[in-house]
């Protein structure tokens, strides 16, 4: 009789507490745990002081002084080699490629071996490499094997090691902002030259050289000592994305300080000066694979050369893939 008791009250007591339980559950505040969690679209940029002083970290930092001071090095007056035209890497790759909308190196490391149609194969990093060499740098290549290569790829695999091939990464490369619905205009990108550009990069877009002469502070635009035609900030659509995001330059980034129309007309006077022609016959094997921008024909549509170099590009873009 008691034990029966018991149990009845045992099991009204518990239905009681469960019951009671859920109802004030209800009532409990939402609390949220902080979680710690990155945002996939910043990238983290490893931190080169924190290296050890180990012969490996040591190649790293050397592939880092490369890119930043390359003229001191390969440059006219370098002291390893007189392979390049007195420019930096990091005068087109900012903050030795460190700085998103400035051409950073984040995913190199995770996207090569690559497949570029320019070249039609798989290309390394190297080969990667030596493309701006002889293009941007108009020099030439450097041994796969010499220190100063092993120690660039060294520096841009260590510096893209945390970035998966598939990201959310925002800011990478060369972005692409929208086409004018007109050609990109010579004329009116003289004027923005004038106005914004030219008190740092000269009045003939010559650049400053340093006291040394050993490289540039402010980079040459165009003429003898700038890129190449064969570059792939010859195209408008690549110099105009570069200039849109980084200039005139700041020490921090500052964001875009141009409007479009002002980037997109100031790259096309850019384009209009004359520079170094050296031409690969080898490249665009496949010539549908060619740029909208492309601005040397053949091509496998009936724009004009000069439609592709300026513009309007809309009509041209959508007859390509
Ligand atoms: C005159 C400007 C310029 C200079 C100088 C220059 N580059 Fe480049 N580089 C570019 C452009 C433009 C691209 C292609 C970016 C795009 O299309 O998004 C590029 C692409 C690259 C890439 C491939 C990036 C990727 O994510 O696929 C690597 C690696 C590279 N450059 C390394 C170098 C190195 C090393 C140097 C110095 C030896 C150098 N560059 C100098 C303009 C330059
Ligand atoms: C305050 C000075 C300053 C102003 C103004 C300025 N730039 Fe630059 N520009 C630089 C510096 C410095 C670099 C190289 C950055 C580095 O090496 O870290 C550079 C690099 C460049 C490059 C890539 C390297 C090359 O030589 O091709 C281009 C293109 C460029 N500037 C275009 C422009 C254009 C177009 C304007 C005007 C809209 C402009 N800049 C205004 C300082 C300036």
């Amino acid at each position: 009789m008691t034990n029966r008791f018991l149990r009845n009250y045992i099991i009204v007591g518990l239905l009681v507490t469960i019951t009671g339980g859920i109802i004030l559950y209800q009532f409990l505040p939402d609390i949220k745990y902080p979680v710690i969690k990155s945002d996939p679209t910043v990238w983290n940029v490893p931190d080169i002081n924190a290296l050890p002083r180990t012969p490996e970290a040591g190649l790293i930092r050397y592939g880092r002084e490369l890119i930043v001071n390359t003229s001191s090095y390969l440059g006219p007056k370098g002291s390893i080699a007189s392979i390049s035209n007195g420019m930096n890497c990091q005068n087109c790759h900012l903050e030795a490629g460190t700085r998103i909308w400035g051409n950073c190196f984040a995913i190199v490391a995770s996207t090569y071996p690559k497949f570029r149609p320019r070249s039609g194969r798989l290309e390394s990093i190297e080969y990667r490499v030596n493309d701006c060499m002889e293009r941007s740098l108009n020099g030439e290549k450097l041994d796969s094997l010499s220190k100063e290569m092993r120690a660039m790829v060294a520096y841009l695999k260590w510096l893209g090691k945390d970035v998966p091939k598939e990201n959310k990464l925002k800011g990478m490369g060369i972005p692409q902002f929208p086409f004018l619905d007109r050609a990109a205009s010579v004329e009116k990108g003289k004027q923005v030259f004038y106005l914004t550009c030219r008190r740092c990069h000269g009045e003939n877009g010559q650049g400053q050289l340093k006291p040394d002469s050993s490289g540039y502070i402010y980079p040459s635009l165009w003429g003898p000592n700038s890129y190449n035609v064969s570059a792939g900030i010859y195209l408008v659509s690549r110099l105009a994305g570069f200039v849109k995001y980084n200039m005139p330059y700041t020490d921090t980034p500052a964001g875009s300080q141009l409007l479009d129309d002002e980037a997109w007309d100031v790259a096309a006077f850019i384009c209009s000066q004359p520079r170094p022609v050296k031409v690969f016959k080898a490249d665009w094997p496949v010539l549908a694979t060619k740029p909208f921008d492309f601005p040397f024909g053949p091509y496998t549509d009936s724009f004009s050369e000069l439609q592709h170099k300026y513009g309007p590009f809309a009509v041209i873009k959508k007859r390509h893939l």
